[in-house]
């Protein structure tokens, strides 16, 4: 069997990475992994033990027995983590807000990219579309198509304040500290040597899902 054509997409907060791949995903008939899914998982984890999001250590031994899963289903896709349905729960603001400290613990990171590595080595679709922020330079440095998903600032900001709950107190400064913590860990500002910019400050969705399915499109034709 051929590999699955791998379509890797980094970009910032409200860039609209997570909704474009996996619109983008479907138009195409590929999977689709949100890796950022699986740091918050774990950081609804640490905070559902008791762990201070800080103490590093408690969070390395949480990997242990850390049982995440995605399943696609009817509605959507799904995350658990044990028993525990936390696809609506790891979106909340007290997540948003620690996350950071625990995607900056160096053996977070590597555990979580093999499982990443081996959830793209496993996929039965004919293609996956994996999106995050570090997906074209470590987790797969080597995909057929790599995106950096790019955004004004003041136009991510409104996009991320339309997408929250009515009364869901996200501010601009909320924004540019969580891109600010995490481009401390890995630089999805700048596109890395053949990563391709999409600058989607112009676009509609509709336009950016395309502009994504048209790259793939064209490797393909390459191939
Ligand atoms: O994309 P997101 O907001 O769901 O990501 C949640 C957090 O996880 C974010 O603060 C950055 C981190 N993250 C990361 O460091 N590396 C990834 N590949 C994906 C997410």
């Amino acid at each position: 069997m051929c590999a699955a054509v791998v379509v890797a997409v980094d970009g910032p907060a409200g860039s609209g990475k997570s909704s474009v791949s996996k619109a983008a995903s479907r138009a195409l008939g590929y999977a689709f992994l949100d890796t950022g899914a699986a740091y918050r998982a774990l950081t609804w984890q640490a905070l559902e033990s008791g762990i201070d999001t800080a103490d590093a250590a408690a969070i390395v031994a949480l990997l242990d027995g850390f049982d995440y899963r995605t399943t696609v289903t009817d509605e959507g896709t799904r995350v658990t983590v044990g028993d525990a349905d936390v696809t609506d729960a790891i979106r909340e603001p007290r997540i948003s807000a620690v996350v950071s400290d625990i995607a900056r613990v160096p053996e977070v990171r590597l555990a979580l990219n093999d499982a990443f590595r081996r959830m793209i080595r496993e996929t039965d679709a004919p293609g996956i579309v994996v999106e995050g922020r570090d997906i074209t330079t470590v987790v797969a440095p080597d995909a057929a198509v790599r995106i950096l998903l790019t955004a004004d600032e003041a136009v991510r900001i409104a996009r991320r304040s339309a997408e929250l709950a009515p009364g869901t107190a996200s501010t601009a400064g909320q924004l540019r500290e969580r891109d600010a913590r995490d481009a401390q860990v890995v630089d999805f500002l700048t596109a890395a040597p053949g990563v391709v910019t999409i600058d989607s400050t112009e676009l509609d969705f509709d336009q950016t899902v395309q502009a994504v399915v048209g790259l793939v499109n064209d490797e393909q034709e390459k191939r």
